[in-house]
């Protein structure tokens, strides 16, 4: 990704219910995208519909495709896990790791690592998670994202800094109406603190090449001020990116920023 370049991600979640919504969903996406020049789009649909959306992206340059999800093995006696070197292998370029609602399920820290380190030997761009539940007026929060970050990146080299995203999303803020998102200003300190964590463990280097993304109740009226004020080099759409009126929207305004 170019630096100057904003980054949206569509997070689609377990939405919608059958392909042909699925199509039509991604087919009036990729119509958005054909024009953009500023931004990059990245659809995150269910595992099923990745075929789908891989045939329906038509060459299209600024159009994308994740995963949501990716096993922290290659191949193997893992029923109902997908492999990072299957994705890859078929034409998905990224993959969202450590979701708030995959840690809620019991994913640990540690197996994050594992998996970011497999997708990354895999060729994938991870987009990473992290959030806190909640926010304490002792401040006990940024230890705990500070915890997430550095336990997330254990034996993840330099190397792999361009093929690394992190996308802050505070729990609390998930799944909710747009003005539950979080303010600008309290977004810029945390997307600074990240980018502070990000030079302790990776020099200059690392707090340049990672974007931080923004994720948590965006939408086309709070995304303006998130993108410009909060610090953040993009975002992670959850239910907005399905609202294909929404989501024209956010890229529209994050195109012309
Ligand atoms: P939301 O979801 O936009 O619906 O809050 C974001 C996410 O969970 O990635």
């Amino acid at each position: 990704m170019k630096k100057d370049k904003k980054l949206i991600v569509a997070n689609w979640k377990m939405n919608p219910v059958t392909f042909v919504e699925a199509k039509e969903v991604f087919l009036k996406t990729r119509k958005v995208v054909s024009t953009l020049k500023n931004v990059d789009v990245v659809v995150c649909p269910p595992f099923v519909y990745l075929p789908l959306v891989q045939r329906l992206t038509g060459g299209k340059k600024h159009i994308h495709i994740g995963a949501q999800n990716s096993s922290s093995e290659d191949k193997g006696s893992y029923t109902g896990e997908v492999s990072p070197v299957m994705l890859r292998d078929g034409g998905v370029e990224y993959v969202i790791l450590g979701h708030s609602e995959r840690r809620a399920l019991g994913e640990t820290n540690e197996v994050v690592c594992r998996k970011a380190i497999s997708a990354l030997r895999a060729g994938l761009k991870i987009i990473l998670c992290i959030g806190e539940e909640f926010r304490d007026n002792q401040g006990a929060y940024l230890g705990f994202l500070e915890n997430q970050i550095k336990s997330s990146l254990v034996g993840i080299s330099r190397a792999s800094l361009g093929n690394i995203i992190i996308a802050y999303e505070p729990v609390f803020a998930i799944g909710k109406k747009e003005s539950d998102a979080m303010n600008p200003r309290e977004l810029l300190e945390t997307v600074l603190y990240i980018r502070k964590i990000l030079f302790s463990l990776y020099g200059k280097e690392g707090m340049e090449e990672v974007p931080v993304l923004y994720g948590g109740s965006v939408g086309e009226k709070n995304c303006r001020d998130i993108l410009s004020e909060g610090g953040a080099q993009g975002l992670l759409v959850g239910h907005a990116s399905l609202d294909t009126e929404a989501f024209r929207l956010i890229i529209k305004i994050a195109e012309s920023l």
